[in-house]
């Protein structure tokens, strides 16, 4: 029996990476998935890849409008949504004396208002529908304590713990379970860019940070999308209805709470 069979589910920013994974997971157990992404080329291709049960929604989470119209296409073509992955998620890096306000403010538009304007745009929607639903926010190990170099970045993943918390309690009483999911480190592009980044902060060769965190796992090597798949299926079927207001570590044993 699959897991997810009938649902319907909208993964923000799953034109690659873990969302893509979550996007190929969720169809495997029987889901139609929106791949939403601001990249809207890219989230055609990945959903061609994928097959005939998912389909692509262009969606920049820091606009209103395209939050709405994202939603309602995804109601209009699947008759409601089930699961939302909030995924989309901006990376940077800088010293504290270095940061700049556009960076600042361009994280937070993505990490957190998106966050909060998605999630509050399809609570909406399944209020509206009566059947409840599963919300997931992507966090991060970067959310549990700061890191030098990664203030703002942290600062974001933070507040979405504390905003899985607060709308899993207010969400509670709708039969929708808002929980969220903390990596630690994950290869793939979002990760090349992160190396990059201390490649010029550390005066680090391309490539050796990566290397260094991925030996650090407890687990023993760095992480792969395919590795929080599990914990994704589990937080949007009937399996998890009884956890309201988690963020749950999936990062081979790096941090533990
Ligand atoms: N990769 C890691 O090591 C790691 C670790 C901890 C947490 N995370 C979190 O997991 C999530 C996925 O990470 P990833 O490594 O797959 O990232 P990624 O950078 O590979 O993918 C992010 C996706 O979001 C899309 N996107 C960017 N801005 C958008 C916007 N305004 N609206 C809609 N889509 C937008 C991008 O086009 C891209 O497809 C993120 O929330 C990230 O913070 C990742």
């Amino acid at each position: 029996m699959r897991r997810l069979e009938g649902k319907s589910a909208l993964i923000t920013g799953s034109a690659r990476g873990i969302g893509r994974a979550f996007a190929e997971a969720y169809v495997r157990e029987g889901a139609a998935v929106a791949i939403a992404d601001i990249d809207l080329a890219r989230a055609t291709t990945t959903a061609g890849a994928i097959g005939a049960s998912a389909y692509a929604v262009h969606l920049d989470v820091t606009n209103q409008g395209s939050i709405d119209a994202a939603v309602a296409a995804v109601e209009a073509k699947a008759g409601g949504i089930d699961i939302l992955v909030n995924n989309a998620a901006l990376f940077d890096a800088a010293p504290i004396v270095d940061i700049s306000r556009a960076s600042f403010d361009r994280l937070f538009a993505i990490n957190v208002g998106g966050v909060l304007f998605m999630l509050q745009a399809v609570a909406k929607s399944m209020i509206a529908r009566g059947k409840g639903g599963k919300i997931i926010n992507m966090a991060s190990q970067a959310g549990r304590r700061g890191e030098a170099l990664v203030a703002v970045y942290c600062a974001t993943k933070a507040a979405v713990i504390s905003l899985t918390q607060s709308a899993g309690l207010d969400l509670v009483r709708h039969r929708i379970n808002v929980n969220a999911i903390a990596p630690g480190v994950v290869d793939g592009e979002h990760w090349d860019s992160v190396d990059a980044l201390f490649a010029k902060y550390e005066n680090r060769p391309r490539g050796e940070k990566k290397r260094l965190v991925g030996e650090a796992v407890p687990y023993g090597r760095i992480g792969r999308a395919e590795d929080l798949s599990g914990m994704a299926i589990f937080l949007a079927s009937a399996e998890s209805d009884y956890i309201v207001a988690q963020t749950y570590n999936v990062d081979g044993g790096n941090w533990m709470s």
